[in-house]
C-alpha cells in the first residue's frame, strides 16, 4: 500500500450491528474493524468507513442512519470518529487530517448500491485513494460498495477480511484430515445446498436439529410432531447416498429428548429415535448420541460448525448443543482440532455454552458464512482478487 500520509482510504466495514433502544447489543463486528481502521489511521491515512445498516432500500431514515453508530465506534476504537452524512460529503473529507477517522452515512441510502450500479461506486471512489473490503460478513453481496468500487480503486484486504479468508481455507480449503461438520438448525430446505457441498469435502457430517428430523424420516423413522420437511425426505435421501459415495459418514442422532410441547422446562423424555410418540416431538439431540459425537470429534484435526443440535434457546433443549461444543473447545484447547464455527444463531448458541473464544475461530458472518460453506466464490473476495 506504500506511504498512506495523507491518503484518504475508503475502509468497507459491516457495522450492521443490532441495536435495541439506540443501543448496540452486540458489538462483535464494531471490535472487528479496530485492526484495520487504527493501523490505517496510524499510518496517516484518512479513514473513511463505507458500511450499510440495516435494509433502507434506497430510503434514508433516521433509524437506519449511521449517525448512530459513530459513537460506539468510537468508544471501541479508543478514538473519535466524524459522522460524514450524503449531503456536503466531499468537502467534509476534503476537511479532514491525517489519522481522522470517518463514518460515512448508510451506503444503502442509494438505491443503486444493491444494484451495484458502478455510479454510485464512482460516487464512494471519488472520496478516497485507495479502497479495502474489512467486511466479509457482507462479501457474498455483489454491491456497489462491495464489488464495483474495487473495480475503480487500488483494492486491498483488510485486517478482520484477511483472518476470516484464512481461517476459512484452514477449515475447508486445505484442511487437516479428518474433517466433521455439524450443521444443524431448524430447516434442510435453507441448508440443501450447504449440505450437498460438504458431504464432498468432509469426513463426518454430524447433523442436528430440527433439520436432523428430515433425514430421520427419510430413514423411515416416525417422528411423531417434530417439526419435519416431508416434502424434503426424497432430497435427504440423494444427500445421504451422495455422501455414502464419497466416504462420509453421516451422523444422525439415535436417541433424543422428546416433549408433548414446546415451553421451557416441560415433562421430557429421553428415548431412542424409534420410539418417539405419536403426540411427540423431538427438541434435543439424546446425551447417549452426544457421546458418540464427542468421541468422533476426538478423532478428528478439523471442525467446521453451523447451526445448533437442539432448539438451543429454551431450556432443557439446549443440552446437546453445550456439550457437544464444550467438548470441541475442549479439543482445541488441547492443539488436537482446529475449530470453525459461523452463522447468527451458531455465535449465539457458542456464547450460550460459555466457549465462543475457545474456538480456534468465530466468524462474524451469517448469510457470507453459508454461502462461503456451500462452496459459492463471494463476489467481494473475488473483487479484490482481481
Ligand atoms: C449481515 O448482517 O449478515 C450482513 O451485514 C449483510 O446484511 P444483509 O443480509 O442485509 O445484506
Amino acid at each position: 500500500m506504500g506511504d498512506l500520509t495523507g491518503k484518504a482510504v475508503l475502509v468497507r466495514e459491516d457495522l450492521n450491528v443490532p441495536m435495541k433502544d439506540g443501543v448496540v447489543t452486540d458489538d462483535t463486528r464494531l471490535r472487528a474493524a479496530v485492526p484495520t481502521i487504527n493501523e490505517l489511521s496510524g499510518r496517516g491515512a484518512k479513514v473513511l468507513v463505507l458500511a450499510h445498516f440495516g435494509r433502507p432500500k434506497g430510503q434514508p431514515s433516521l433509524d437506519m442512519s449511521l449517525a448512530q453508530i459513530a459513537g460506539p465506534l468510537s468508544q471501541v476504537l479508543g478514538r473519535p470518529v466524524r459522522y460524514i452524512d450524503w449531503e456536503g460529503d466531499k468537502a467534509a473529507v476534503a476537511a479532514l487530517q491525517p489519522g481522522d477517522v470517518a463514518v460515512l452515512e448508510n451506503t444503502r441510502f442509494f438505491g443503486g448500491e444493491e444494484k451495484n450500479d458502478p455510479a454510485v461506486a464512482e460516487r464512494f471512489a471519488v472520496l478516497g485513494d485507495l479502497y479495502v473490503n474489512d467486511a466479509f460478513s457482507a462479501a457474498h453481496r455483489a454491491h456497489a460498495s462491495t464489488e464495483a468500487v474495487a473495480h475503480i480503486l487500488p483494492a486491498f484486504a483488510g485486517r478482520a477480511m484477511e483472518t476470516e479468508l484464512d481461517a476459512l481455507q484452514k477449515a475447508l480449503g486445505s484442511p487437516e484430515h479428518p474433517v466433521a461438520a455439524v450443521v444443524g438448525g431448524a430447516k434442510v430446505s435453507t441448508k440443501l445446498d450447504v449440505l450437498k457441498h460438504l458431504v464432498a469435502k468432509v469426513d463426518h457430517l454430524i447433523i442436528g436439529g430440527g433439520m436432523a428430523n428430515t433425514f430421520l424420516a427419510a430413514r423411515g423413522v416416525d417422528v411423531g410432531k417434530s417439526l419435519c420437511e416431508h416434502d424434503l425426505k426424497d432430497t435427504a435421501e440423494a444427500i445421504l447416498e451422495a455422501a455414502e459415495k464419497a466416504n462420509c459418514t453421516v451422523h444422525l442422532p439415535y436417541d433424543v429428548v422428546v416433549a408433548k410441547e414446546f415451553a421451557p422446562n416441560p415433562p421430557t423424555r429421553t428415548v431412542n429415535v424409534h420410539e418417539v410418540a405419536a403426540d411427540e416431538m423431538i427438541l434435543d439431540v439424546g446425551p447417549a448420541a452426544v457421546e458418540a459425537l464427542a468421541d468422533v470429534l476426538k478423532t478428528c484435526r478439523t471442525l467446521v460448525w453451523n447451526g445448533p443440535m437442539g432448539a438451543f434457546e429454551t431450556p432443557p433443549f439446549d443440552a446437546a448443543t453445550v456439550a457437544l461444543a464444550r467438548t470441541a473447545a475442549a479439543l482445541t484447547k488441547e492443539g488436537s482440532l482446529v475449530s470453525v464455527a459461523g452463522g447468527g444463531d451458531t455465535v449465539a448458541a457458542l456464547n450460550h455454552a460459555g466457549v465462543a473464544g475457545d474456538f480456534s475461530f468465530v466468524s462474524t458472518a451469517g448469510g457470507a458464512f453459508l454461502e462461503w460453506m456451500e462452496g459459492k466464490e463471494l463476489p467481494g473476495v473475488k473483487a479484490l482478487m482481481s
